[in-house]
């Protein structure tokens, strides 16, 4: 008995140029654009600005890696001083999760705080229209209804989900990834792996999710190395790009598991990227998806061209390794003495129990010793 629900409120739009008509999809003629400070200065975000002729245009670029709440919260005071009626998230997944938030805050009172991470109030409905334009291939977030935000004052980096955050309007040009580094394009490509892999093996998945899932899986094993050695490949970036979009839809509706999960530890205290500290465990959890997801694990080597589980991931760990990416875990640092401790953390974000495999203390210590 098949059961399940599908909802993606976002207008998708992807295209070569396709930023060239951002000014169809805003609302009103205040916008609030929303970038890291490199996107500002290369002059990226102010060429995506400039299709907004007569709209008043203001720039929030102080977006950095792992976007803490006092970011966030300058970031809506920003757009409540501009009175903006469309937030515009462009960036990799920091700019465009603090876009969703400050989207919702622009409209209401208060801090982040107040409504995420101990917070007790609920976000009003929002009325600033949201729009979001990847520039790397990877994250997803532009079709997602989650926003991860780190919180200093505990230290943690924890997602914030809500049917607020979904954006009006996904923009997607292929254009805007031409000038990703190599290492960039990696890890961030590899994230979109995770993202499908997760989705598809997910105790949550469904078939619309799976079927996303494995076209997307198949773009990013089929083009990334291609986007990796020659950036310019228009090819190569709009399928990666392509892949990241559809593997985004797919967790979308299930959610990611032990690897995002424990990716966390690995980013805050180690400061991995999130696609490399994602992608590094990601052979270790495909060996182990059998115990609970043998017979739809088989299903997907076939699709994909191989044999066996094994020989699937083998092949994931020799392209990473062909990226130039670590694949151990003593290569960000980590100690065997700190094992136990990242496991503790990766166990206390509820989506590992999404994993197709036993996940407690030991089983996942035991995981990241193999890969140690
Ligand atoms: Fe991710």
């Amino acid at each position: 008995m098949t059961e399940f629900s599908y909802c993606m409120p976002s207008r998708i739009v992807l295209g070569k140029g396709s930023t060239a008509r951002l000014k169809q999809y805003i609302q009103g003629d205040r916008v609030l654009i929303i970038c890291d400070p490199f996107l500002y200065q290369s002059g990226a975000a102010e060429r995506i600005g400039a299709n907004l002729e007569g709209c008043t245009v203001s720039y929030f670029h102080a977006i950095e890696p792992n976007p803490s709440c006092e970011s966030v919260d300058a970031a809506a005071e920003a757009a409540r001083a501009l009175g903006a009626q469309t937030v515009v998230g462009i960036g990799g997944g920091s700019s465009m999760d603090v876009s969703k938030i400050v989207s919702c805050l622009a409209g209401d009172e208060g801090s982040i705080y107040d409504y995420y991470s101990g917070g007790t109030r609920t976000l009003s409905p929002r009325t600033v229209r949201l729009i979001c334009i990847p520039t790397t291939a990877g994250t997803g977030s532009e079709v997602t209804n989650v926003g991860v935000f780190t919180n200093k004052k505990k230290g943690i980096k924890m997602p914030f989900v809500t049917d607020q955050f979904w954006p009006d309007v996904a923009l997607l040009d292929p254009e805007l990834t031409y000038s990703l580094p190599p290492a960039v394009t990696a890890s961030t490509g590899m994230d979109a792996f995770c993202h499908a892999i997760e989705a598809y093996w997910n105790k949550e998945s469904q078939p619309i999710c799976d079927a996303l899932a494995v076209e997307a899986m198949r773009l990013v094993l089929a083009h990334i190395k291609a986007a990796y050695d020659d950036g310019n490949s228009e090819t190569a970036r709009e399928q990666m790009q392509l892949a990241s979009l559809l593997a985004g839809v797919a967790f979308s509706q299930t959610r990611t598991t032990g690897i995002h999960a424990v990716s966390f530890p690995l980013t805050t205290e180690y400061g991995a990227s999130h696609g490399t500290a994602c992608s590094i465990t990601l052979p270790a959890f495909i060996r182990i998806s059998g115990e609970g997801a043998q017979a739809k694990m088989d299903r997907l080597c076939a699709a994909l061209g191989y044999e066996s589980i094994p020989q699937f991931a083998d092949a994931v760990e020799a392209l990473m390794v062909s990226m130039n990416m670590p694949t151990r875990l003593s290569q960000l640092g980590v100690q065997e003495d700190a094992l136990e401790h990242i496991a503790q953390v990766g166990l206390g974000a509820a989506i590992i129990q999404l994993t197709p495999a036993v996940m407690n203390q030991e089983t996942v210590t035991a995981l990241l010793r193999s890969i140690l």
